[in-house]
């Protein structure tokens, strides 16, 4: 089978197009074959080793991705043999993520995708949906688990809304029943924002974003979900309830953190930071079933009509893909295995 394969960190030349065996399915395990490869800001982050060194000495990238089962291992159920399946955390302490025809997962990462959504929708689930689940069911006063109505009355503001974690965030605080505020950087990502499902967008660059959203929600926002928390916590004290959620899976800028404490301890602010590695398997958990129902429910649709564009490479140009990803690409990147 063809693969993506690097033995070194690095930057995107480190990723070679190559040859491998089939992997066969272990104890607990299933086989897929990968229609689509989706790539996240982390796969590009372990392939340069900005996140650590690699754990093996060679690593196939991509935690997300979707295909179709073809083998199991011992005490996988066989009927699951064809089953369309959306995967993830493929690559999280294994070498072989889904930037390769086939790879082998744990049976529990590889979750049943409705025939009504593509393999597109699955490849784009995985990280970024996982990711705003956890950070819309941290608040204290809210629900621990998403379907329609569990956000009724809640303001939520996603912050940089067109980006892919944010744009999950948009779709299932909307499918919750949110009232869904977004901030963006322009025209064409509020654009994004609005196609996602946001009721509200902000240009947090121009203005008094804190005002315009408190105009829109006078009682303050519930839960904010935040991709660059040193550039935004001033503003998202500046717009939070008392007791409300600042949930932090993101610092892209990269600014460092200045805590008002006072503020925070007035308000009774609840910080929750996120990575999706170490969140435990039974958030997991809950997380696949509640993304499982919001997919079924189509509420979790992809692409520029829906407020996250396709950028698309076949697995000969992965490095390309991770350029694109590296350099900010808006929308989703995908890898195409099929081309
Ligand atoms: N902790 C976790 O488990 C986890 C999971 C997923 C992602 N992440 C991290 O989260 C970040 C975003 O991931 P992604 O896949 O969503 O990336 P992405 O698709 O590139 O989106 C990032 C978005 O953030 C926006 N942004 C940047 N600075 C902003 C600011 N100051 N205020 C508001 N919006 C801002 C960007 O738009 P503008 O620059 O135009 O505003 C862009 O739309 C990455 O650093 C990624 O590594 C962490």
């Amino acid at each position: 089978m063809k693969a993506i394969i690097y033995r070194d960190n690095g930057d995107p030349d480190v990723l070679r197009l190559v040859d491998r065996d089939l992997p066969t399915p272990g104890p607990g395990e299933v086989r897929v074959r990968i229609a689509v490869s989706g790539i996240n800001p982390t796969d590009w982050k372990a392939r340069s080793g900005a996140t650590g060194s690699k754990q093996f000495p060679e690593v196939t990238p991509h935690l997300d991705g979707a295909g179709t089962i073809d083998a199991v291992g011992e005490g996988v159920d066989r009927s699951r043999v064809g089953q369309r399946v959306w995967l993830f955390l493929a690559a999280a302490g294994r070498p072989t993520g889904t930037a390769a025809e086939f790879t082998v997962v744990p049976a529990e990462r590889a979750v049943p995708l409705p025939d009504e959504a593509g393999f597109d929708i699955g490849a784009s689930l995985g990280v970024p949906a996982l990711t705003a689940h956890r950070a819309l069911t941290v608040d204290e006063d809210g629900p621990r688990r998403l379907r329609p109505g569990a956000l009724d009355g809640k303001v939520v503001l996603a912050a940089g809304g067109a980006g892919a974690v944010g744009h999950a965030v948009i779709q299932l605080a909307r499918w919750a029943g949110a009232t869904v505020i977004s901030t963006i950087s322009g025209p064409e990502k509020a654009r994004l924002a609005t196609a996602a499902g946001a009721h509200h967008v902000i240009n947090y660059r121009e203005g008094d974003p804190a005002a315009e959203i408190r105009e829109i929600a006078p009682d303050g926002v519930d839960i904010v979900a935040e991709v660059a928390l040193g550039a935004n916590l001033a503003l998202d004290m500046a717009v939070l309830r008392t007791r409300g959620t600042i949930s932090t899976y993101g610092n892209d800028g990269g600014k460092p953190v200045e805590l008002d404490a006072m503020r925070a301890m007035v308000l009774n602010t609840r910080f929750q930071f996120v990575v999706l590695y170490t969140v435990g398997s039974e958030a997991l958990a809950a997380a696949t079933q509640d993304v499982d129902a919001a997919v079924r429910g189509g509420a979790l649709p992809v692409g520029e009509e829906h407020g996250l564009p396709l950028v698309r490479f076949p697995l000969a140009r992965t490095a390309d893909a991770h350029r694109a990803v590296e350099s900010g690409a808006v929308g989703k990147v995908l890898v195409d295995l099929t081309s």
